[in-house]
Order: structure tokens, then C-alpha cells, then sequence
């Protein structure tokens, strides 16, 4: 894998409180969404970006189950390693766990909830990951106040960022993919922990912006951008993935699909891979890529 290919980190920690007691042993990006662990989803969305060089970042007491499920990503044609944030001390925070995995590369961060489906997605990430300047995205939900918030010029220019405002400028929501240059992790070392404890993401885009060097895209409403934080949220998505894959026969989110496709792996490996999931189905699916 050449070096100098942006870098890819997974942040997978936090205490899933909201989920509890689903999650009081299990990390919340372990658990399903339909037929597959959750982390699968945003694994799979950097994937499609051509991201090959991984770091999950996750709880100390969830690092092992993270191992077990992925090891060393070698099965799936990419380079997984692993890093532990002790306490939830904000999404900034994991660029500066990641400071030595990211070295002089570039780097796209996405949280390890968040599942993005939809028309165009992959060549949306692909051109984010071939860009210089650092991408982040918005798209449109009608409860803004929940999350970092863009306001846009009338000819779509991003004027400003606020997290979780009280009274929202906009109804665009900042998602959790986010694309960097090589300065992230020195910007987010410059960051001053907010009100909640931690080094907020909408604090480090701030910074991008007021340097005029951060391109904010909208996803269009094709596109699905899913929350799974609380159980509604996260029993919906799973109705979604769910319908979406009965009707079409295709699976969302399916990292050795995706590395098969890119090429990374060959039919032989594919082939390993579905014959240790044949009895879920999960397998079967595989098996029926290879007979395209
Ligand atoms: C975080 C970010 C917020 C962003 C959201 C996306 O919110 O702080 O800017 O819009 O993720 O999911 P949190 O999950 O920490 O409340």
C-alpha cells in the first residue's frame, strides 16, 4: 500500500449510553444493524472512498472483540490497526490519538454510527479522497439542533458552523465523514475543550473555514444518511437496510464485496471468506458474487 494514500480512522468509542442496557457490554458500533455489525457500514463507506490503510479507534475493553471481528484487515485487501481513546474526549480528540497512523498523509475521519447509502454516494467519496483541500458534508434533516450546523450563502457557500445551536441557521446538518489535510492533527491540537468535555469537530471545521480551505458538500436528498443513536433510530436503520436489500438481492455495507470489487481481493479469497459464513446467508451472498 503506497504511503502516501490518505489514511483512514474509525471511531468507534464513546460509552453508548443512550443504547444502555444494550450496550453495557457490547460496544455500540458491535452491535447489528440488520444482518451485519454496525461497523461494517462506515468500514465500507471509506472503502468505497478508495481508502485501503485503516485505524479503528475504540474503548479499552472493546479493542479485543474490535481484533476478533477484523483482526489485521488482511482477509478484506486492507491494512487495519487499532488505537484506544480511555475516555470520550471528542471526535477532534481521535485525530490526535491517530497522529502517528496519520503521519504525512491525509486523512478522512468517520464516526462508527454513521451509514451513508445512496445514488452517486462512492464517487462523491472518491472525488472527496482525490481532492487536496478537506471535504465535509451537510445534508438536510428537520431536527438541526441536534448536530453541527452549516449555513450556506444563496449560491451555496458555507458563511458559518455551529454545533448544536439553539436556534439553527439552517436545516443542514454537518454528517460524520469528514475529509483533512495533513494539518488536522496540529489544528486539533490547538483546540480548547468545550462545555461537554471535549474537543469538538465543529471547533476544528471552524478553523478550516475561517482559512478558507474547506469545501462543505451537500448530499442530496437520494441520498440516505442514517443515524443509529438511539434504539428507534437504530431499529429503523435496520428496517431500512433490511427492505432495501430484500428487494434489490444486493447487500449494503459489505466490506468483501467492496474490496472484491475494487480488486484487492481474488476470487479464492472471497470464496474463503463466504464458505466460514455460510450459514448465516451472509455467505451464500458472497458465493453469488463470484458467479456474476
Ligand atoms: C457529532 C458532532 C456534530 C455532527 C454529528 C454527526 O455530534 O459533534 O457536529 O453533526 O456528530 O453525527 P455528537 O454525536 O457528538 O452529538
Amino acid at each position: 500500500m503506497n504511503s502516501s494514500e490518505r489514511k483512514g480512522i474509525i471511531l468507534a468509542g464513546g460509552t453508548g449510553t443512550r443504547l444502555f442496557p444494550m450496550t453495557k457490554v457490547i460496544s455500540k458500533q458491535l452491535l447489528p444493524v440488520y444482518d451485519k455489525p454496525m461497523i461494517f457500514y462506515p468500514l465500507s463507506t471509506l472503502m468505497l472512498s478508495g481508502i485501503r490503510d485503516f485505524l479503528i479507534i475504540t474503548n479499552p475493553q472493546d479493542l479485543e472483540s474490535f481484533k476478533s471481528l477484523l483482526g489485521n484487515g488482511e482477509e478484506i485487501g486492507v491494512n487495519i490497526t487499532y488505537e484506544i481513546q480511555s475516555k470520550p474526549k471528542g471526535i477532534a480528540h481521535a485525530l490526535i490519538v491517530g497522529e502517528e497512523f496519520i503521519s504525512d498523509s491525509q486523512v478522512a475521519l468517520i464516526l462508527g454510527d454513521n451509514l451513508f447509502y445512496g445514488q452517486g454516494i462512492s464517487n462523491i467519496l472518491k472525488n472527496a479522497n482525490q481532492k487536496t483541500c478537506s471535504s465535509i458534508f451537510a445534508y438536510r434533516v428537520v431536527d438541526p439542533e441536534r448536530y453541527g450546523v452549516v449555513e450556506f450563502s444563496k449560491d451555496f457557500k458555507a458563511q458559518s458552523i455551529e454545533e448544536k445551536p439553539d436556534n439553527p441557521k439552517s436545516n443542514f446538518a454537518i454528517t460524520g465523514i469528514y475529509f483533512y489535510d495533513n494539518s488536522a492533527v496540529k489544528k486539533a491540537k490547538t483546540l480548547k475543550t468545550s462545555k461537554r468535555g471535549e474537543l469538538e469537530i465543529t471547533d476544528l471545521n471552524k478553523l478550516y473555514l475561517e482559512e478558507n480551505s474547506l469545501n462543505v458538500e451537500v448530499f442530496n436528498r437520494g441520498i440516505a444518511w442514517l443515524d443509529t443513536g438511539t434504539v428507534d433510530s437504530l431499529g429503523e436503520a435496520s428496517s431500512f437496510i433490511k427492505t432495501i436489500e430484500h428487494r434489490q438481492g444486493y447487500k449494503i455495507g459489505c466490506p468483501e464485496e467492496i474490496a472484491w470489487r475494487n480488486g484487492w481481493i481474488k476470487n479464492s479469497q472471497l470464496e474463503i471468506i463466504a464458505k466460514k459464513n455460510i450459514k448465516s446467508g451472509y455467505g451464500e451472498y458472497l458465493l453469488s458474487l463470484l458467479e456474476e
